[in-house]
């Protein structure tokens, strides 16, 4: 009956009542066979007529709806393994038979069409209950054995979720494709009003009813002992491969294992780096694969996501070790974004990928051994910081300068306002990072308008100030003016501009402390703080450098000087801004032949360096004309 049905349903696939796409009704349909067949089938013979004739019914949709993907490098195998499984099936093969070559094929769909088979976040487990309890008792029943008050007459009927069979030959994967998108022709609706992390947490919870508290508590044996190393797993081999393909492979300890980690997958969600630069690696082979079925769009998101979600985790700690390979692995990952962009043939982009492949693996070597000693935790929280912190402290050291100078100390009370706000948000996110994952792009789109918000108010800045350079300008500025020039308004501008310029460099050292924290054992994570005092001393011994000497300098000169400091500082964070703009896709890379600097926010791309060197020439024009302008620029 449910082929039937299935099989009307392709024919006049009507869009509202199936909303999953051919490709995921296709590897549905996948499992289906792996996971029925031997029930119409035994040892030979047909032991169900009615299933039977369903499994040749699927095996011929599972031909057809191949035959109308798009042409790849593994079509040609993925339509010989259609036509192999409809024949086994024809000829009444041994049911392992079917099921290893439907794993097969399940496998190639995943991985060369791209299908995003694991869950973006850890699945909430506790709100996966709560979930099964709202909606599913019905007809599932309570403990998940298919016998909801609703069940009893149902026909097929609910599954039995505890059924240990059932549960050895299905995938986390093929359950939340169920909860997605229901069954055609049972009662079993999908549940596309929840969302996709609700539908991930409820394939998990019911994937993990059949375990139970014995092999549970066994597989815990199994782990602390250290017979069998939970890391030899990865989210995806957990959500695409059933108990019953790990047994046949690594044996039943792993399979108990395997098991476990169903119940408690958080552990494949803390990235490490290794697991960091193996998702990057992954993606970009989803990115080509994407690429080559003609999608040019998901290849660059996939791209994009292989950058931020992978690789720019370890970013700080490679760093750290290897400079030089962190910066040639951004570059070749920026290079094969812009081939992606201009369309390149397939051929030179998959050389492009190769090329940044071989480099990550090269990081994952060196980031190898998963705790960094001490010293090295010592030096990349000092280095960070410094780094971070040297931007955010000359912006407020200036202000700070100025105001001091034009004895304006009241307003240093705006600009502590502003800072404090910073370290008080900045606080905020890094609680809320630890259980919240900061999206990669949502965090490059915030640094990026950042920087170029805090470009554009220095810009600003820099040409008040350079407007009352003038002999005329600053005798009236300072006798009378002053107050005028220091209004509400300006003292909140300060406020912001030190808000801003604090808060970036907190939202993005956050993260990469965090990586850090991650890769550390109990001594490295002293060592990190260690680091982060040390370099906060040498960020407060500098800003007390600028403040005393640049204050010593005569109020005309020192104007001039604050003025041209604010000017590169805007050029440098518009630098910045873009680039962070461009990693997170936003924006156009076009790579030209220029050194690069990240100290100066300069980066060889035609975009930033472009927009820089427009601020330079408005900046000149205006410094040129910028003595009359005074009025203008304070309005
Ligand atoms: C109205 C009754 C009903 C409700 C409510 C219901 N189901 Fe089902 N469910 C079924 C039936 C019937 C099947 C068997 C379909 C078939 O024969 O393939 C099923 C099958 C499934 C399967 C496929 C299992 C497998 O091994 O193939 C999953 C997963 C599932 N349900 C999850 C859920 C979840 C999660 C909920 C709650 C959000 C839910 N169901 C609510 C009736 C229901």
């Amino acid at each position: 009956m449910k082929a039937l049905l299935l099989g009307l349903s392709l024919l006049i696939a009507s869009p509202v009542t199936l909303a999953s796409t051919p490709l995921q009704r296709l590897s549905q349909l996948v499992d289906y066979v792996s996971v029925d067949y031997p029930g119409a089938v035994d040892q030979g013979e047909i032991a169900n007529p009615t299933e039977y004739r369903e499994m040749l019914d699927f095996a011929q949709n599972i031909q057809q709806l191949a035959g109308q993907l798009p042409a790849n490098e593994r079509k040609k195998e993925i339509l010989e393994a259609a036509d192999r499984l409809r024949d086994l099936i024809e000829q009444r093969a041994d049911s392992r038979e079917i099921s290893r070559l439907s794993a097969e094929l399940r496998h190639w769909l995943i991985n060369s069409y791209a299908l995003p088979a694991t869950p973006a976040e850890p699945p909430d487990l506790q709100l996966a209950a709560r979930l099964y309890t709202d909606q599913c008792v019905a007809c599932h029943g309570a403990g998940g054995r298919g016998d909801g008050p609703l069940a009893r007459s149902m026909e097929p009927a609910p599954i039995d979720f505890t059924d240990p069979e059932r549960y050895r030959s299905r995938t986390l994967y093929g359950l939340y494709g169920v909860i997605t998108h229901g069954v055609e022709g049972t009662e079993m609706r999908g549940f596309p009003e929840l969302t996709d992390e609700q539908r991930w947490a409820l394939a998990f919870h019911v994937g993990s009813l059949a375990v139970d508290a014995a092999s549970e508590e066994k597989a815990r044996q199994l782990l602390l002992s250290g017979q069998v190393d939970a890391s030899g797993f990865d989210l995806k081999t957990l959500t695409t491969r059933t108990p019953a393909e790990i047994e046949a492979r690594q044996g039943a300890d792993a399979a108990l294992v395997f098991g476990w980690l169903r119940r408690h997958p958080e552990s494949l969600f803390r990235q490490d780096g290794a697991q960091s630069l193996r998702l990057s690696r992954e993606l970009l082979q989803q990115s080509l694969a994407a690429y080559r079925n003609g999608d040019a769009r998901r290849a660059h998101e996939l791209a994009v996501s292989a950058y931020l979600d992978g690789f720019e985790k370890v970013e700080g700690n490679l760093d750290a070790i290897d400079r030089e390979l962190r910066l040639k692995i951004e570059d070749a990952m920026t290079r094969l974004r812009q081939q992606i962009r201009k369309g390149v043939p397939a051929q030179e982009l998959q050389q492009q990928i190769e090329a940044a492949d071989a480099l990550l693996q090269t990081a994952s070597g060196k980031l190898g051994s998963t705790t960094l000693s001490a010293g090295t935790a010592f030096a990349s929280a000092l280095l960070i910081l410094l780094r971070e912190g040297l931007e955010a402290i000359l912006v407020i050291a200036a202000l700070a300068a100025f105001l001091i100078k034009t004895d304006r100390r009241d307003g240093l009370r705006w600009l502590g306002l502003g800072v404090l706000a910073a370290l008080l948000l900045g606080g905020l996110t890094w609680w809320a990072s630890s259980f919240l994952e900061i999206g990669g792009a949502g965090r490059e789109l915030t640094e990026g308008l950042a920087a170029l918000f805090a470009a554009a108010m220095l810009f600003y800045v820099g040409f008040w100030l350079h407007s009352k350079t003038g002999a005329a300008q600053w005798q009236a500025f300072i006798h009378g003016s002053i107050q005028k020039a220091l209004s509400q308004g300006a003292l909140w501008g300060l406020s912001s501009l030190a808000f801003i310029a604090v808060y970036r460099e907190i939202f993005e050292s956050v993260l990469f402390y965090q990586a850090l924290w991650l890769q550390t054992d109990p001594a490295g994570q002293n060592a990190i703080l260690g680091g982060l005092i040390v370099a906060l001393a040498a960020l407060l011994v500098l800003a007390w450098l600028i403040l005393k000497y640049s204050t010593r300098l005569p109020l005309r000169q020192f104007f001039s000087v604050t003025a041209w400091f604010m000017f590169i500082l805007a050029v440098v964070f518009a630098g910045k801004g873009v680039a962070a703009l461009q990693e997170a896709g936003h924006l156009p890379v076009d790579h030209i032949a220029f050194p690069r600097i990240d100290l100066l926010g300069i980066y060889p791309t035609l975009e930033g360096l472009g927009l820089q060197l427009l601020m330079i020439v408005v900046g000149v024009l205006m410094l040129r004309h910028g003595k009359g302008g005074s009025g203008q620029a304070r309005a």
